[in-house]
């Protein structure tokens, strides 16, 4: 049997597409024949995304802050109407401010536990009950980073507030595997975006270094040699929003060119 996606017509809702990974993965989806909502929180941006991707396919936009509740409640319910039901959600969101543990407030781990634990957990709920109303054996990718498995110094917010993804993705594959909807992580490694270009721009300020020489320090890090494109990255989300990955649920995919040095 030939392996094709099999994504034609597919509904899926992509977060945080209006640059970088997220815009990546609602292009792949779409270059794949799947109708998409994409999703952000700037209307500007998101307008002026959703034009560029048009030239692949249907897409919708639905402006929404991932933090917000009222946002979520009107992002699954918008995306169901638009498209007549979710097959797919491919979970990217925005990034907290980086800095140490000490360095964090109360606030600061309100709004970051708010957008890197409550938000994927609420609308992880809200698509599943979509999916279990219109009888659909969904998909459900969460992308997360690598700090999960080995915690970034300078990223604290990021490293404590992100684990959750793996909690949530191995207690709702459980839950759900009944319905027939799976439930994945993706950990990305160093992907080439405007996110990319800040940690470079930040290390060189930091450390007084050209910015040629902070790339140059990621990069030897990156045992493959180059940092991953979001062309890259955006199947290994194909294959965990289709059937091609029928038999995989609970899981969490490094795709980060073997920067991972632990092992579980
Ligand atoms: N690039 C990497 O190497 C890498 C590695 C590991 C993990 N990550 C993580 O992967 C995610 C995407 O990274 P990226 O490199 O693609 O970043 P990026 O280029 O900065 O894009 C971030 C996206 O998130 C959206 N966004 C931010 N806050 C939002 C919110 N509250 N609600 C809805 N959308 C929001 C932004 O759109 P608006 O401004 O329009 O809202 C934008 O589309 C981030 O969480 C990042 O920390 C990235």
């Amino acid at each position: 049997m030939p392996l094709t996606t099999g994504l034609q017509n597919q509904r899926v809702l992509v977060t945080a597409a209006s640059q970088g990974i997220g815009f990546g993965v609602a292009r792949a989806f779409l270059e794949e024949g799947a109708r998409v909502v994409i999703n952000s929180s700037n209307e500007q941006k998101l307008r002026k995304a959703e034009e560029e991707l048009s030239k692949s396919g249907e897409v919708h936009r639905i402006t929404g802050d991932l933090s917000s509740k009222e946002d979520l409640d009107r992002l699954v319910s918008g995306t169901a109407r638009v498209l007549g039901g979710i097959d797919t959600l491919a979970y990217i969101t925005g990034s907290p401010a980086p800095g140490t543990v000490m360095e964090k407030d109360y606030e600061d781990w309100d709004r970051a536990a708010r957008l890197l634990t409550v938000s994927p957990t609420y609308l992880a709920r809200k698509v599943a009950q979509v999916m279990i109303d219109g009888k659909t054996k969904g998909r459900m990718v969460f992308s997360a980073s690598l700090v999960v498995r080995e915690p970034s110094p300078s990223l604290a917010l990021s490293d404590i507030c992100r684990v959750s993804i793996l909690g949530l993705v191995r207690t709702l594959a459980r839950e759900l595997a009944p319905t027939g909807i799976r439930v994945n992580a993706i950990l990305p490694g160093y992907i080439k975006t405007a996110r990319i270009d800040q940690i470079v721009r930040n290390a060189a300020k930091s450390k007084g270094i050209s910015e040629t020489h902070a790339l140059n320090e990621i990069v030897s890090q990156i045992p493959l040699g180059y940092i991953g494109s979001t062309e890259e990255i955006a199947r290994s989300f194909l294959f965990l929003g289709s059937d091609m990955s029928s038999y995989v649920s609970g899981a969490a995919l490094p795709v980060d060119g073997a920067t991972l040095r632990s092992i579980g």
